[in-house]
């Protein structure tokens, strides 16, 4: 079975706008900042997957572990019969929940939502192949923007994987939450993967790895707004950072300019100085208290944690109360 047109939630013009808006803003804030989505296109999605796949980076790992232990529980704890994955990338972990849902029977729609239409196109086209009989719908959306419009259709369970809640600053994140389960019914559940507080010697090498896989993953924002927005940043004139803040528990990446140089973007001028960062993501990493705490202000009970046998990566399950 073929999977359904992409539903468009985010136009190209939407996306220019935003681009043009987080642009204007951060570039001109001091310190200099842009927010973590503009990484994925066509190219920053692929340099993901290959990030996933590096032997620092154990996030993907660790939660996949925690899935195939156990998606069996969580198909049999919430009943879905819609699954909307938000930020879903690949998807290639939700197969094992899918795996599940399909041995236990009762799901029938899956919902995948992504910023990302290269993405998207390719994960629902091989998941509908895949899982015959199972409706597949992919969103090109935003999930700090597009919550309200939840696909509804019986029993639902959202999941939102790989930790990317952590890429959201602890305003956003409560305002994602909320969000959330504004858009949910009680009864309705959340699945969410946290990464978790560790030792920064083990936490620092997943966001530097030895291939320089995430320095080209960093830079690639650049490459995005040198195209979209015709600036004329040069990539390699920025070296990668990856910084752990231990104050607030969570790594920041940045680009450092290497020497002073302006920038043309849009109708700015961008002044660097030699040395001046500029931060493209945070990467939140969690305490099991603390998620609970977060869920519960949000008007869910949380009710399994789980994590992998290392204790690196959590996955909690929460009902909308
Ligand atoms: N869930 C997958 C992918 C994580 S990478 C995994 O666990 O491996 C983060 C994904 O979130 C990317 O596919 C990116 O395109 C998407 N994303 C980032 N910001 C987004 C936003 N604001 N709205 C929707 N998708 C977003
Ligand atoms: C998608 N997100 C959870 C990744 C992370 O680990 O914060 C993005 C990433 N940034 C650098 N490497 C991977």
């Amino acid at each position: 079975m073929n999977a359904e047109p992409l539903e468009i939630y985010l136009e190209e013009r939407d996306l220019d706008r935003g681009l043009r808006h987080d642009v204007r803003t951060g570039l001109t804030a001091s310190p200099k900042w842009l927010p973590p989505k503009w990484f994925y296109d066509a190219r920053g999605s692929e340099l993901f997957e290959e990030i996933t796949r590096l032997p620092e980076y154990y996030p993907t790992r660790a939660e996949r572990t925690v899935l195939q232990r156990r998606a069996a529980e969580i198909a049999g704890l919430t009943g879905a019969k819609t699954l909307i994955e938000l930020g879903s990338g690949s998807s290639e972990k939700t197969r094992l929940l899918l795996d599940a849902f399909t041995r236990r029977g009762g799901l029938g729609t899956f919902v995948p939502l992504d910023v990302s239409v290269s993405a998207l196109r390719q994960s629902t086209e091989q998941i509908a192949t895949d899982y015959p009989g199972l409706r597949v719908r992919g969103i090109v959306g935003d999930f700090t923007r597009h919550l309200d419009r939840m696909p509804t259709g019986g029993r639902r369970l959202v999941v939102f994987l790989g930790g990317t809640i952590g890429n959201l600053l602890p305003a956003e994140r409560a305002a994602f939450l909320a969000a959330t389960r504004a858009g949910l019914e009680a009864g309705d559940w959340l699945l969410i993967g946290t990464d978790l507080v560790k030792d920064p010697q083990v936490v620092v090498p997943a966001y530097d790895d030895a291939a320089g896989v995430t320095a080209e993953f960093n830079r690639n924002v650049l490459r995005v707004l040198n195209r979209e927005l015709g600036a004329d940043f040069e990539p390699e004139a920025f070296d990668h950072v990856a910084l752990w803040d231990a104050e607030r528990e969570w790594i920041e990446m940045r680009l450092r300019a290497r020497r002073a140089m302006r920038v043309r973007v849009l109708d700015l001028s961008v002044d660097f100085a030699a040395g001046e960062e500029l931060r493209t993501e945070v990467s939140a990493k969690f305490r099991p208290a603390g998620i609970a705490a977060e869920l519960t202000g949000a008007g869910f009970a949380a009710e399994q944690h789980w994590t992998d046998p290392e204790g690196l990566f959590g996955v909690t399950l929460a009902r909308a109360d």
